[in-house]
Protein backbone atom coordinates (compact mmCIF):
# COMPACT_ATOMS: atom_id res chain seq x y z
CA UNK A 1 0.00 0.00 0.00
CA UNK A 2 1.46 3.56 -1.04
CA UNK A 3 0.13 7.08 -0.20
CA UNK A 4 0.65 10.13 -1.84
CA UNK A 5 -1.14 13.43 -2.08
CA UNK A 6 -2.61 14.60 -4.91
CA UNK A 7 -2.90 18.52 -5.57
CA UNK A 8 -6.56 18.74 -4.00
CA UNK A 9 -4.44 17.73 -0.69
CA UNK A 10 -7.20 15.17 -0.47
CA UNK A 11 -5.33 11.52 1.22
CA UNK A 12 -4.75 9.10 -1.59
CA UNK A 13 -4.28 5.59 -1.01
CA UNK A 14 -2.89 3.03 -3.70
CA UNK A 15 -3.52 -0.94 -2.76
CA UNK A 16 -3.93 -3.91 -4.87
CA UNK A 17 -7.70 -4.74 -5.19
CA UNK A 18 -9.46 -7.70 -4.36
CA UNK A 19 -12.58 -8.94 -5.46
CA UNK A 20 -14.67 -6.92 -3.18
CA UNK A 21 -13.93 -4.13 -5.25
CA UNK A 22 -15.64 -5.59 -8.18
CA UNK A 23 -18.58 -2.99 -8.51
CA UNK A 24 -16.64 -0.21 -7.51
CA UNK A 25 -14.12 -1.24 -10.63
CA UNK A 26 -16.84 -1.45 -12.76
CA UNK A 27 -18.64 1.80 -12.29
CA UNK A 28 -15.38 3.59 -12.95
CA UNK A 29 -14.77 1.72 -16.36
CA UNK A 30 -18.50 2.60 -17.26
CA UNK A 31 -17.73 6.08 -16.67
CA UNK A 32 -14.71 6.57 -18.57
CA UNK A 33 -16.01 4.19 -21.11
CA UNK A 34 -18.97 7.03 -21.46
CA UNK A 35 -16.65 9.34 -22.48
CA UNK A 36 -16.15 7.25 -25.73
CA UNK A 37 -12.25 9.03 -26.20
CA UNK A 38 -10.38 6.25 -24.35
CA UNK A 39 -11.31 2.96 -24.12
CA UNK A 40 -12.28 0.52 -27.20
CA UNK A 41 -15.13 -0.73 -25.03
CA UNK A 42 -18.37 1.03 -24.79
CA UNK A 43 -19.29 -0.54 -21.83
CA UNK A 44 -17.11 -2.35 -18.68
CA UNK A 45 -17.59 -6.38 -18.41
CA UNK A 46 -20.37 -6.76 -16.35
CA UNK A 47 -18.47 -9.36 -13.19
CA UNK A 48 -15.04 -8.30 -12.37
CA UNK A 49 -14.43 -10.97 -9.58
CA UNK A 50 -13.69 -13.56 -12.16
CA UNK A 51 -10.93 -11.48 -14.02
CA UNK A 52 -9.48 -9.96 -10.35
CA UNK A 53 -9.02 -13.86 -9.35
CA UNK A 54 -7.35 -15.09 -13.07
CA UNK A 55 -5.29 -11.42 -13.33
CA UNK A 56 -3.74 -12.85 -9.66
CA UNK A 57 -3.57 -16.42 -10.53
CA UNK A 58 -1.75 -15.96 -13.71
CA UNK A 59 0.63 -14.01 -11.21
CA UNK A 60 -0.14 -10.24 -12.63
CA UNK A 61 -1.41 -7.34 -10.32
CA UNK A 62 -4.57 -5.29 -10.14
CA UNK A 63 -4.71 -2.09 -8.03
CA UNK A 64 -6.87 0.38 -7.58
CA UNK A 65 -6.51 4.08 -6.28
CA UNK A 66 -9.00 5.50 -3.39
CA UNK A 67 -9.70 9.44 -2.83
CA UNK A 68 -11.18 9.76 1.18
CA UNK A 69 -12.20 5.52 0.30
CA UNK A 70 -13.54 6.01 -3.26
CA UNK A 71 -12.01 4.22 -5.32
CA UNK A 72 -11.44 6.84 -8.74
CA UNK A 73 -9.24 4.80 -10.71
CA UNK A 74 -7.63 1.26 -11.18
CA UNK A 75 -4.95 -0.52 -13.49
CA UNK A 76 -3.99 -3.28 -14.23
CA UNK A 77 -0.98 -6.01 -15.35
CA UNK A 78 -2.09 -8.89 -16.94
CA UNK A 79 0.56 -11.46 -17.86
CA UNK A 80 0.78 -13.58 -20.98
CA UNK A 81 -1.72 -17.30 -20.42
CA UNK A 82 0.84 -19.21 -22.24
CA UNK A 83 4.17 -20.82 -21.97
CA UNK A 84 5.25 -18.45 -24.99
CA UNK A 85 3.82 -15.20 -23.47
CA UNK A 86 4.13 -15.42 -19.77
CA UNK A 87 7.42 -13.05 -19.70
CA UNK A 88 4.80 -9.92 -21.30
CA UNK A 89 2.58 -8.27 -19.50
CA UNK A 90 -0.64 -6.05 -20.61
CA UNK A 91 -0.87 -2.77 -19.01
CA UNK A 92 -4.38 -0.84 -18.46
CA UNK A 93 -5.30 2.36 -16.20
CA UNK A 94 -8.66 4.66 -16.17
CA UNK A 95 -8.42 7.57 -13.89
CA UNK A 96 -11.94 9.03 -13.41
CA UNK A 97 -12.48 12.28 -15.03
CA UNK A 98 -12.04 14.97 -12.53
CA UNK A 99 -8.85 12.73 -10.50
CA UNK A 100 -7.04 13.46 -13.40
CA UNK A 101 -3.89 15.51 -13.86
CA UNK A 102 -3.21 15.26 -10.13
CA UNK A 103 -0.32 13.12 -10.48
CA UNK A 104 -2.35 9.30 -9.66
CA UNK A 105 -2.05 8.11 -12.65
CA UNK A 106 1.98 8.54 -12.24
CA UNK A 107 2.22 7.42 -8.63
CA UNK A 108 -0.07 4.46 -10.02
CA UNK A 109 2.10 3.34 -13.21
CA UNK A 110 5.24 3.88 -10.45
CA UNK A 111 3.57 1.51 -8.14
CA UNK A 112 3.14 -0.94 -11.46
CA UNK A 113 6.63 -0.69 -12.55
CA UNK A 114 8.21 -0.96 -9.08
CA UNK A 115 6.39 -4.34 -8.59
CA UNK A 116 7.34 -5.55 -11.95
CA UNK A 117 11.03 -4.73 -11.14
CA UNK A 118 10.31 -7.95 -8.58
CA UNK A 119 8.53 -10.62 -10.83
CA UNK A 120 10.50 -13.58 -11.74
CA UNK A 121 10.52 -13.94 -15.24
CA UNK A 122 8.24 -10.67 -16.15
CA UNK A 123 10.50 -9.15 -19.14
CA UNK A 124 8.27 -6.61 -20.62
CA UNK A 125 5.43 -4.69 -20.55
CA UNK A 126 2.97 -3.70 -23.62
CA UNK A 127 -0.08 -1.62 -24.05
CA UNK A 128 -2.33 -0.26 -26.41
CA UNK A 129 -3.69 3.08 -26.98
CA UNK A 130 -5.55 4.99 -29.24
CA UNK A 131 -3.36 7.95 -31.20
CA UNK A 132 -5.62 11.18 -30.36
CA UNK A 133 -4.99 9.68 -26.74
CA UNK A 134 -2.25 12.47 -26.18
CA UNK A 135 -2.96 12.19 -22.09
CA UNK A 136 -1.67 8.43 -21.77
CA UNK A 137 0.61 8.41 -24.45
CA UNK A 138 3.00 11.42 -22.97
CA UNK A 139 2.55 9.45 -19.33
CA UNK A 140 3.85 6.56 -20.96
CA UNK A 141 6.56 8.04 -23.17
CA UNK A 142 7.61 9.85 -19.59
CA UNK A 143 7.77 6.75 -17.73
CA UNK A 144 9.76 5.37 -20.68
CA UNK A 145 7.67 3.31 -23.09
CA UNK A 146 8.43 3.54 -26.15
CA UNK A 147 6.25 2.94 -29.77
CA UNK A 148 6.18 -0.06 -31.40
CA UNK A 149 3.84 -0.16 -33.79
CA UNK A 150 1.29 1.40 -35.31
CA UNK A 151 -2.11 -0.34 -36.49
CA UNK A 152 -3.70 2.34 -38.78
CA UNK A 153 -7.64 3.13 -39.15
CA UNK A 154 -8.38 0.43 -36.40
CA UNK A 155 -11.16 2.08 -34.70
CA UNK A 156 -13.56 4.64 -35.89
CA UNK A 157 -14.44 6.96 -33.15
CA UNK A 158 -17.37 9.03 -33.57
CA UNK A 159 -16.82 8.31 -37.99
CA UNK A 160 -13.58 9.82 -37.71
CA UNK A 161 -10.77 7.05 -38.29
CA UNK A 162 -8.06 6.42 -35.01
CA UNK A 163 -4.51 4.50 -35.28
CA UNK A 164 -3.91 2.17 -32.62
CA UNK A 165 -0.24 2.26 -31.14
CA UNK A 166 1.09 -0.14 -29.57
CA UNK A 167 3.75 0.47 -27.08
CA UNK A 168 6.35 -1.11 -24.61
CA UNK A 169 8.75 -1.17 -22.28
CA UNK A 170 11.61 -3.88 -21.48
CA UNK A 171 12.26 -4.46 -17.93
CA UNK A 172 15.12 -6.26 -18.77
C1 LIG B 1 -4.01 8.69 -19.04
C2 LIG B 1 -4.30 8.92 -17.57
C3 LIG B 1 -4.24 7.59 -16.82
C4 LIG B 1 -3.23 9.87 -16.99
O1 LIG B 1 -3.42 9.97 -15.60
P1 LIG B 1 -3.25 11.34 -14.80
O2 LIG B 1 -3.41 11.07 -13.37
O3 LIG B 1 -4.15 12.37 -15.42
O4 LIG B 1 -1.73 11.70 -15.17
P2 LIG B 1 -0.71 12.57 -14.29
O5 LIG B 1 -1.41 13.69 -13.62
O6 LIG B 1 0.10 11.65 -13.44
O7 LIG B 1 0.21 13.15 -15.46
C5 LIG B 1 1.37 12.48 -15.88
C6 LIG B 1 1.80 12.95 -17.24
O8 LIG B 1 0.86 12.54 -18.21
C7 LIG B 1 0.75 13.51 -19.25
N1 LIG B 1 -0.60 14.09 -19.24
C8 LIG B 1 -1.60 13.83 -18.34
N2 LIG B 1 -2.70 14.52 -18.69
C9 LIG B 1 -2.39 15.22 -19.80
C10 LIG B 1 -3.13 16.10 -20.65
N3 LIG B 1 -4.41 16.42 -20.38
N4 LIG B 1 -2.51 16.61 -21.74
C11 LIG B 1 -1.24 16.30 -22.02
N5 LIG B 1 -0.47 15.47 -21.25
C12 LIG B 1 -1.05 14.94 -20.16
C13 LIG B 1 1.78 14.57 -18.93
O9 LIG B 1 3.00 14.18 -19.54
C14 LIG B 1 1.87 14.46 -17.42
O10 LIG B 1 3.06 14.94 -16.92
P3 LIG B 1 3.17 16.50 -16.47
O11 LIG B 1 2.09 16.69 -15.44
O12 LIG B 1 4.55 16.60 -15.94
O13 LIG B 1 2.92 17.30 -17.71
C15 LIG B 1 -5.70 9.60 -17.37
O14 LIG B 1 -5.73 10.76 -18.17
C16 LIG B 1 -6.89 8.72 -17.71
O15 LIG B 1 -7.33 7.90 -16.92
N6 LIG B 1 -7.46 8.89 -18.92
C17 LIG B 1 -8.67 8.20 -19.33
C18 LIG B 1 -8.43 6.70 -19.51
C19 LIG B 1 -7.29 6.42 -20.45
O16 LIG B 1 -7.04 7.13 -21.41
N7 LIG B 1 -6.57 5.34 -20.14
C20 LIG B 1 -5.48 4.89 -20.98
C21 LIG B 1 -6.01 4.12 -22.12
S1 LIG B 1 -4.68 3.43 -23.10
Amino acid sequence: MSKMSAKKKEPVTIREADEADALEIRNVINSVAAEKYYLVPETSREDWRETIKEIKKRKGIIIVVQVEGKIVGMAYLARGKFEKNKHVASLGITILKSYRRMGIGTAMMNHLLEWSKKQEGLEKITLEVFSTNKPAINLYRKLGFEIEGIRKRQYKIRNEYVDEITMAKFLT
